[in-house]
């Protein structure tokens, strides 16, 4: 009895463990298609741009890249590898991690995996959630990463986020909550929003939410690169266990006629 009450208490530990949601900020959640091509090029664009002159991706290689996403060789060439890499090799990056160590406080982790690790809705939270905080040394702080030592390598296309003031929809329960009478949303003032500043980046809000959102997809690409294959063969398994279905089925009747 005693070693049964045990294993119950661990079977159900993790639910527990896990249930802890309401801890640390909320993230929005954001829908990723690994089948996106058009996305997942334009996710790999933006990381070999903006994350390779401090992250590697050690574990992929730029042919298994190309060939994935549809990029030929020599385009992936001239403009996704920099460091002079050929096709065929790993992804590394030339920073050493003890250099790394002293100019940021913290080596920049290898992103291959990194979508397993943290999950999508935390990236993509990550990396739209850089605001101006003058007492950290790159002059930046993260809502989702309090006191990171990765600077704001977005900003130039995001724009300066500073954190203030903004009408927002009250949300009680998950739900958001309407004026019953007049439909109209109930919103209060909350003073931990982030805003970016007009005209301070390259892109408008929604078209700098789609970017992270392509380079989530492709990071979340490159942790479980065969996870479309496995879809896609997943699919023929059950077509072929419905089909052999019929006749095993057939046969049993066959075999039962006479027994019975
Ligand atoms: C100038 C160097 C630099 C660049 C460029 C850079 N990062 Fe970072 N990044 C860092 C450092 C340093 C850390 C470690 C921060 C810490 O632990 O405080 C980090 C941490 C991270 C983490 C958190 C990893 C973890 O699980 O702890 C993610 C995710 C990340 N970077 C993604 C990116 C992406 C995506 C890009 C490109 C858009 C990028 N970084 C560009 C320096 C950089």
């Amino acid at each position: 009895m005693k070693k049964l009450f045990a294993a119950l208490i661990f079977a159900v530990l993790p639910a527990i463990a896990f249930a802890n949601t309401g801890q640390g900020p909320e993230l929005e959640e954001v829908d990723i298609d690994l089948a996106d091509k058009a996305a997942l090029q334009d996710g790999a664009r933006t990381f070999a741009n903006y994350c390779m002159g401090c992250h590697s991706a050690k574990f992929q290689r730029y042919e298994r890249v190309a060939d994935d996403l549809g990029i030929p060789h020599d385009l992936m060439l001239s403009n996704l590898i920099f460091t002079g890499a050929k096709i065929g090799d790993l992804m590394k990056i030339g920073m050493q991690p003890a250099d790394a160590k002293n100019w940021f406080g913290a080596a920049p982790p290898d992103l291959t995996l990194v979508a397993r690790v943290r999950g999508n809705d935390w990236l993509y939270n990550y990396l739209r959630g850089f605001y101006e905080d003058p007492a950290r040394p790159w002059g930046v702080n993260n809502k989702v990463f309090p006191n990171v030592g990765m600077p704001n390598v977005l900003v130039g296309l995001q724009g300066r986020q500073v954190v203030g003031c903004k009408q927002v929809q009250i949300v009680e329960h998950g739900k958001k909550q309407f004026d019953p009478l007049t439909g109209t949303p109930l919103t209060h003032e909350a003073c931990d929003q982030l805003t970016v500043l007009p005209k301070t980046g390259a892109l408008t809000e929604e078209q700098f939410d789609e970017k992270v959102k392509n380079l989530v997809t492709f990071l979340a690409y490159s942790a479980n690169p065969v996870k479309l294959e496995h879809q896609r063969i997943g699919t023929y398994v059950l077509l072929y266990l419905a089909f052999f279905f019929v006749f095993a089925y057939l046969l049993k009747r066959e075999y039962w006629k006479d027994v019975h």
